[in-house]
């Protein structure tokens, strides 16, 4: 069974084609990127596929099985670029996508929702067998931070007291992993999300216990956040959206305690305090 994966390139798609090639042979494995050079180094064949350009699609799909759809990066263009792959998914006669789509995505408010739902909405009407892997907060989209809050000397952000189930990207690279090379998911649908959920003084105190310094939590007023990320150097339209989201987590949305997540890995998601230990271990690592 082939098994392509797209955006094999990205963070997530590479630690999935490592964990991959673990478990299959590399000459089942096909990375589907939009940059080939990027991916010399994956050790299994590469095609270009860019969700943009629907001729590359038609191209690298066939002879495919297996399809580890990871959404796209650039927010806004999904839906169609998606509905791309999709289409030519189905000329190829792929017989079964797995999609990395977001936690609760039928029922969130948060902003990035609409296009998951819209992928699925397309995924369901195809007819193509699909799974739905709605991946909650990466905890690198916090652990990220953690060199800013020490030389800032805090930890800011606008989720009040909100809980986030976040999960590292390893913990839902092995999940896609799982799902992929295991049996009985088709047409399932999968809450994947962090065992024990945390807030942002949650994080702070942990980084504070870590470093032996007082790194407190202040949380910010969305417009404040926003202005404090653009500060940074972030374009304005994505500290925006980031500050939403953030906001968006303080109403829970991101929380979730299902435990699908450990239960397809079979082993307990990554502990907050072993992502902030790695986070501060690279962050003092020369790069
Ligand atoms: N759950 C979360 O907290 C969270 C956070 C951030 C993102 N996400 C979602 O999860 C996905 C994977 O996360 P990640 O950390 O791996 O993101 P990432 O490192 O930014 O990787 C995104 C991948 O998508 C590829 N891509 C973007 N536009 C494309 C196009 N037009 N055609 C083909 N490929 C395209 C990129 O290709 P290149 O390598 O050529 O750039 C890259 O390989 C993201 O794309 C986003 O949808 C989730």
């Amino acid at each position: 069974m082939k098994i392509g994966i797209t955006g094999a390139t990205g963070q997530l798609g590479r630690l999935v084609v490592e964990e991959l090639k673990r478990k299959v042979a590399a000459n089942d494995l096909v990375a589907l990127v939009r940059t080939p050079e990027k991916a010399a180094d994956l050790g299994v064949e590469v095609r270009e596929a860019d969700y943009d350009a629907p001729d590359t699609l038609e191209r690298a799909l066939p002879g495919i099985d297996a399809l580890l759809l990871i959404s796209g990066s650039e927010v806004g263009k999904r839906a169609i670029q998606h509905r791309n792959v999709i289409e030519a998914a189905k000329k190829a006669g792929v017989k079964w996508i797995v999609y990395t789509s977001l936690l609760h995505a039928d029922t969130s408010s948060i902003s990035l929702a609409a296009e998951h739902r819209a992928t699925e909405a397309a995924l369901k009407e195809s007819g193509i067998p699909f799974t739905f892997l709605r991946n909650g907060w990466y905890t690198e989209n916090y652990t990220g931070s953690i060199p800013g809050a020490l030389g800032a000397g805090a930890f800011i952000g606008s989720a009040g007291e909100g809980r986030v189930s976040a999960a590292t990207r390893a913990d839902y690279a092995e999940a896609a992993v799982a799902v992929l090379t295991g049996s009985g998911h088709e047409g399932k649908t999968y809450e994947l999300a962090g065992d024990e959920a945390f807030t942002l003084r949650d994080l702070a105190d942990e980084i504070s216990r870590q470093t032996g310094r007082d790194i407190p939590y202040k949380n910010l007023p969305e417009a404040d956040y926003a202005a404090a990320l653009t500060s940074f150097g972030l374009p304005e339209a994505l500290a925006q959206a980031i500050a939403g989201w953030d906001v968006a987590a303080s109403k829970d949305v991101l929380y979730d305690d299902s435990r699908q997540l450990s239960k397809l890995i079979g082993r307990p998601t990554t502990a907050l305090s072993v992502a902030v230990a790695d986070a501060l271990k690279s962050a003092s690592t020369p790069q």
